[in-house]
């Protein structure tokens, strides 16, 4: 636990209360409540954590106001240009850059756990062919804790290692398998020789009938996706992830609740939602009737793909995904692509209209990653499961860190109680 240098004050009524503060090595400092109940006999009220620390971490820091995210202390553009998907991952479950030796140890590791126990692809033959692969990864991860038991006694510094790894390795192949069940293709199996990024786009593109050469621009492309999402601290599915964990319940389902959580059109369902209203725009004459939408307080209507809880500059993940946006449109050869043309025009009048700009609204990561994986072939449906696959180390190393944690206790807010007291059941009869 950081030192408390300083205390706060607080009155209320009678009562004066010192309060711990805690200067963190980057950010506002933090004032300790935790004994506020105790002391004071009063609750804080915050909802939807707009000022509450939940955790004490050392895995990744963001400055809304710079439009910066460090990952153990290196900003996400260098990783992003620099660095590759495994050995973030390294860097975020570990703590610091892995050498040559380690990397190779942990590539090899996360590459031999890349295939699923056989009885599980019955679970996805279950499902109905029409269903979204996010509810097919809730179900299929879920079920993980039933295949794995060697890996679900979170007191086992080993066994929460293994799931780690589990859990990394095996998520590309869930989701390109809950992918090929949707198209109603034979699921393509893992192949040991190409690298995390390759390897997904290979089980989600090829089919037994002619061999699959996957394009080192698209894959480096994929595995900047990867790179981008794998971490970006408190957010909703990591801090349930931690609520979930914090019961001791097993890793494989506190990841499964990580993910119904991404699915939400607020988190990682916006890449899908953005991508749904740039097709629902369609032309570039249509963009004021639905930026004057997203301003009218009466229409429930937001411009998806815009803004953020956190960044209120803009999100340092937003830049490199759309030079890489760039480059793989390029490649292609769509860069006149109609939903290209549009979000071009969209970003352009919503960044130069007054309204974005006084409340800080700027595009999100959310915004270009769903142009890139459209140009790849992936429809809307699997955007948010790739977010989800490229979120899982995150969600591992804090669930790790917050296992780990000798100070962790399980997860219980109070509340702010506002409806009826005490009061005498009625027989039906008498109401
Ligand atoms: N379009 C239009 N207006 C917006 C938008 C938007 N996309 N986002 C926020 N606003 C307005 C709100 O109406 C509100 O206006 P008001 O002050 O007049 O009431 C003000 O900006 C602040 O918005 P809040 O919802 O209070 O901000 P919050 O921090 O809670 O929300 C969020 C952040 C959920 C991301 C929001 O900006 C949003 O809904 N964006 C669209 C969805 C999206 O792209 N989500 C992806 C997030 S990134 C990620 O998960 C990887």
């Amino acid at each position: 636990m950081a030192d408390s240098t300083k205390t706060a004050t607080l009155s209320f009524g009678d009562t004066t209360i010192e309060l711990p503060m805690y200067s963190p090595s980057a950010g506002p400092d933090v004032i300790d409540i935790s004994k506020l109940y105790a002391q004071g006999g009063v609750f804080t009220h915050d909802p939807g954590f707009t000022s509450t620390s939940s955790c004490e971490s050392t895995i990744t820091f963001i400055d809304g106001g710079k439009g910066e995210l460090l990952h153990r202390g290196y900003p996400i553009d260098q990783l992003a240009e620099k660095s590759h998907f495994l050995e973030v991952c390294y860097l975020l479950l570990y703590g610091e850059l892995p050498t040559a030796a380690q990397l190779e140890d942990f590539e090899f590791r996360v590459t031999r756990h890349t295939m699923v126990h056989e009885q599980m692809g019955n679970f996805f033959r279950g499902f109905r062919r029409d269903a979204h692969p996010m509810a097919v990864m809730v179900g299929v991860v879920g079920a993980m804790s039933a295949f794995y038991h060697d890996s679900t006694d979170v007191n086992d510094p080993w066994q929460r290692e293994v799931a780690a790894i589990r859990l990394i390795a095996k998520m590309p192949t869930i989701a390109a398998w809950a992918f090929k069940y949707t198209i109603g293709q034979p699921m393509v199996y893992p192949r040991n020789d190409l690298d995390y990024a390759s390897n997904f786009l290979r089980m989600c593109f090829a089919v037994p009938a002619e061999d699959y050469e996957v394009d080192p621009i698209l894959a480096r492309a994929m595995d900047r996706i990867f790179t981008l999402h794998a971490d970006h601290e408190q957010n909703a599915s990591t801090s349930t992830v931690r609520l979930a964990s914090s019961s001791g319940a097993n890793p494989f389902a506190c990841i499964a609740a990580g993910i119904a959580c991404l699915w939400g059109p607020a988190h990682g369902g916006a890449n899908q939602a953005c991508l749904e209203m740039l097709r629902e725009i369609g032309t570039v004459d249509r963009i004021p009737e639905f930026i004057a939408r997203a301003k009218d307080k009466n229409d429930p209507f937001r411009l998806m793909g815009f803004g953020h809880r956190v960044y209120k500059n803009f999100d340092p993940r937003a830049k490199v995904m759309k030079k890489s946006a760039d480059e793989v449109l390029e490649l292609l050869g769509v860069e006149n692509n109609p939903t290209l043309q549009v979000a071009k025009e969209l970003e352009a009048q919503a960044l130069a209209d007054p309204y974005f700009a006084e409340k800080k609204l700027f595009p999100n990561v959310d915004f270009y990653s769903g142009i890139i994986l459209e140009a790849m072939g992936f429809p809307t449906s699997m955007f948010t499961p790739i977010f989800a696959v490229s979120r899982t180390v995150g969600w591992v190393s804090q669930w790790k860190e917050m296992i780990s944690d000798p100070t962790m206790k399980i997860g219980r807010p109070r509340q702010l109680y506002t409806g009826s007291t005490a009061r005498d059941y009625v027989d039906v009869e008498d109401r």
